[in-house]
């Protein structure tokens, strides 16, 4: 079935998804800031074959390019804020009308709060799809502070290193494309911190959204990143029929 949102949407895309071919499966990742979404998005998306949607790197491109949607993206970023849904959630469903992501989707960092989660249930039932699974990457907020202080990612695709936990081969280069590593200007400790104050909350609805629709999966983030990626693997292939 194809549909369209956007051109009844009160959020204004232009963009429908779903246009060429309907939506695959959809995989909600929730976690804290520093819970491993991006991590485990970056391996899993490779093994399910699903399209990593990630909010926070579509805004650090921005950023980067110094688009208009970087300027106003970058106040809410560096306060440790969320960026505003109308601006987010239209960032969002033109990523998703691309055609990579009609085989399925994996998302990191959206939703982060229920106006975005409705926003995309909307989208993706006039696409005829819905989402498959939320799990939940849960790690307790004392390991968060030591994950985003100690986190290098890389300048050309965002790939996470971790000092202690996940050191690159060679100090300061990417072991996958060889770009330099870089550390967040988001994981100064001040800003982590207000991060935390200001997230948490929000996420503990999303949480809850997930929870009352039967889709959430929680899974325990003290694990190892192996460990954590085979549990976040069976409970996505189990929820969306995957051949393990
Ligand atoms: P975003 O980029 O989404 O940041 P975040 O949610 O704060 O999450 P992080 O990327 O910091 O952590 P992560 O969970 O991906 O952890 P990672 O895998 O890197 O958003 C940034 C900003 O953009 C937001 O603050 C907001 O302003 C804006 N924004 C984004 N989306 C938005 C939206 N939808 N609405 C509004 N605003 C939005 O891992 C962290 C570290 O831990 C790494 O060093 C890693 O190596 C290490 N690690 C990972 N797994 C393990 C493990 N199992 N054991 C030990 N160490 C581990
Ligand atoms: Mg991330």
């Amino acid at each position: 079935m194809t549909s369209s949102i956007g051109r009844d949407s009160p959020i204004g895309s232009s963009s429908p998804i779903g246009r060429n071919s309907p939506i695959g499966r959809v995989v909600v990742l929730l976690g804290a800031p520093g819970a491993g979404k991006g991590t485990q998005a970056q391996i899993l998306s490779k093994r399910l074959g699903l399209a990593h949607v990630a909010t926070g790197d579509l805004f650090r491109a921005a950023v980067r390019d110094e688009t208009p949607l970087g300027t106003v993206a970058k106040a809410y970023m560096d306060r440790g804020e969320l960026v505003p849904d109308t601006v987010t959630i239209k960032m969002l469903l033109e990523r998703l009308s691309k055609p990579d992501a009609a085989a399925g989707i994996l998302l990191d960092g959206f939703p982060r709060n229920t106006a975005q989660a409705d926003a995309l249930d909307k989208a993706l039932a006039e696409a005829g799809g819905s989402v498959d699974i939320a799990p939940y990457i849960e790690v307790p907020e004392s390991d968060l502070v030591a994950r985003l202080s100690g986190r290098w990612i890389c300048r050309a695709e965002g790939h996470p290193y971790h000092e202690q936990a996940n050191p690159p081969l060679v100090a300061g280069v990417c072991d996958i494309d060889g770009s330099e590593l870089y550390q967040r200007t988001d994981d100064q400790p001040a800003t982590v911190q207000a991060r935390l104050r200001q997230q948490l909350g929000a996420l503990a609805e999303v949480v809850a959204y997930y929870r009352d629709r039967g889709l959430l999966k929680p899974v325990d983030g003290r694990r190892g990143i192996d460990g954590v990626s085979e549990d976040l693997f069976a409970s996505i292939a189990a929820a969306t029929g995957t051949q393990g």
